[in-house]
C-alpha cells in the first residue's frame, strides 16, 4: 500500500457522492434488479456468464437479514423468469453471521433450497478472517442437503491449504481468489510473490483433485499459470471457469474468453452502493489507487 493510495482513501469521504457514483458506475450495475439484469443480458449476449451480488453486509439485527434473504429470493426468481445466465453470490454477514450464526445458517439453507428449485447456484463469498471458520462450517452444513452451493477461498491466508485438506471429502465447488481484506501478518501472507505462489499451488491442487474452480483474478501472471495447469491436466472447459469483477480489465476478459475458456463476471448492485464503495476503499486503500487510475483514464 503506497502513501498515494492512503491519501486517496482518506480523502474519499470529502469527494462528492456524484463523483464517487461516476467512478462506481463502472464497477456497480445500478441500484435495482432490473438494472442488474440488463447488464447480465448484455454480457450473456456475448457468451459471458454472471454472478450477482446484492450490496450490503454486516447487518445489526435479524430483520435486516430477513430483508436481505427476501431480496436474494426475489433475485433468483427474476433470473429464472428472465432466463438469463447468472448465479448469485452472498455474504454471510449480510444474513446475520455476526448476529446469530444458527439463524444465518437457516436463512442460507432457505435460499440455497429455493435456488435449487430454480436450477441456480449460490456462491458464498469469503469475508475477513473473523468469518472464515464459521463460513466454512456453514458451507459444510449446507452441503449435507445441497450440491448447488460453493465457497470462496483466499490465497493470502496462511490457513487456506489446511482448510482445503479439511474440505477434501466434499470436493467443493470453489472460487479461488487472492483475498481483499487487510489481515494481520500472523495469519496472512503480505508478500505478493508468496500470495501468487500459494494461488498457483492451490489452483493446481484443487484442479488435480477434481474440484470445479472459479479462477478469480485479473492478474495476467495468474491467468498464464492457470492456462499452463489447464493444458498440463488436459482439462475440458467445463471443469473450471475464469471470474472477473465488473469493469476491471475488460481487455484481459475478452482475451480469456476468445481463447475458449468460460468466463463469469461478478456484478455487484443495490441501493447500498455508496456505503459499500466507501467501506471497501477504506478497508483496502490499494483499491482506492485502482479507482483513481480509472478516474484518470
Ligand atoms: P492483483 O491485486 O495483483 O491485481 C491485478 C491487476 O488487476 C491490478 O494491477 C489492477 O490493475 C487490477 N485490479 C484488481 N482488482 C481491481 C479492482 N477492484 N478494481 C480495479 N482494478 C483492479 N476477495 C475476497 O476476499 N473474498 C471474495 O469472496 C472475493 N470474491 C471475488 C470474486 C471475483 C470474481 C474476483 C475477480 C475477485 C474477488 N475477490 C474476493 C477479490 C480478490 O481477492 C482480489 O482482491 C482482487 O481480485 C485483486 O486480485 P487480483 O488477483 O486481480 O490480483
Amino acid at each position: 500500500m503506497t502513501l498515494f493510495d492512503r491519501v486517496i482513501a482518506r480523502t474519499l469521504p470529502a469527494i462528492p457522492k456524484s463523483i464517487v457514483r461516476r467512478v462506481a458506475n463502472r464497477y456497480i450495475a445500478g441500484e435495482t434488479v432490473g438494472e442488474a439484469l440488463r447488464v447480465v443480458a448484455g454480457l450473456n449476449e456475448r457468451g459471458i456468464r454472471a454472478t450477482l451480488d446484492i450490496l450490503g453486509e454486516d447487518i445489526h439485527n435479524l430483520e435486516q437479514a430477513q430483508r436481505a434473504i427476501d431480496g436474494y429470493i426475489h433475485l433468483v426468481e427474476q433470473i429464472s423468469r428472465q432466463k438469463v445466465e447468472a448465479t448469485i453470490s452472498i455474504k454471510l454477514t449480510q444474513l446475520g453471521l455476526k448476529v446469530d450464526p444458527q439463524a444465518c445458517m437457516e436463512m442460507a439453507d432457505r435460499l440455497v433450497r429455493r435456488a435449487r428449485e430454480l436450477n441456480n447456484f449460490v456462491r458464498i463469498d469469503m469475508e475477513d478472517s473473523s468469518c472464515t471458520t464459521d463460513t466454512l462450517r456453514i458451507y459444510r452444513e449446507l452441503r449435507k442437503d445441497h450440491s448447488n452451493v460453493g465457497v470462496v477461498i483466499q490465497a493470502y491466508l496462511r490457513r487456506t491449504a489446511d482448510d482445503v485438506s479439511a474440505l477434501e471429502d466434499l470436493r467443493p465447488n470453489y472460487r479461488l481468489c487472492k483475498g481483499v481484506y487487510l489481515e494481520p501478518r500472523e495469519i496472512s501472507y503480505r508478500d505478493m510473490r508468496v500470495i501468487n505462489r500459494n494461488f498457483v499451488y492451490l489452483l493446481d491442487r484443487l484442479l488435480r483433485n477434481g474440484s470445479y474452480v472459479g479462477i478469480a483474478t485479473h492478474d495476467e501472471l495468474m491467468v498464464w499459470e492457470a492456462f499452463r495447469i489447464i493444458r498440463e491436466l488436459k482439462l475440458p472447459p467445463d471443469a473450471y471457469e475464469f471470474q472477473m469483477l465488473l469493469g476491471v480489465d475488460e481487455q484481459l476478459r475478452d482475451i480469456i474468453h476468445a481463447a475458449g475458456h468460460n468466463l463469469r463476471v461478478y456484478i455487484p448492485f443495490g441501493r447500498d452502493w455508496y456505503a459499500y464503495s466507501v467501506r471497501r476503499l477504506r478497508e483496502n486503500p490499494r483499491l482506492a489507487g485502482y479507482v483513481f487510475k480509472a478516474m484518470l483514464k
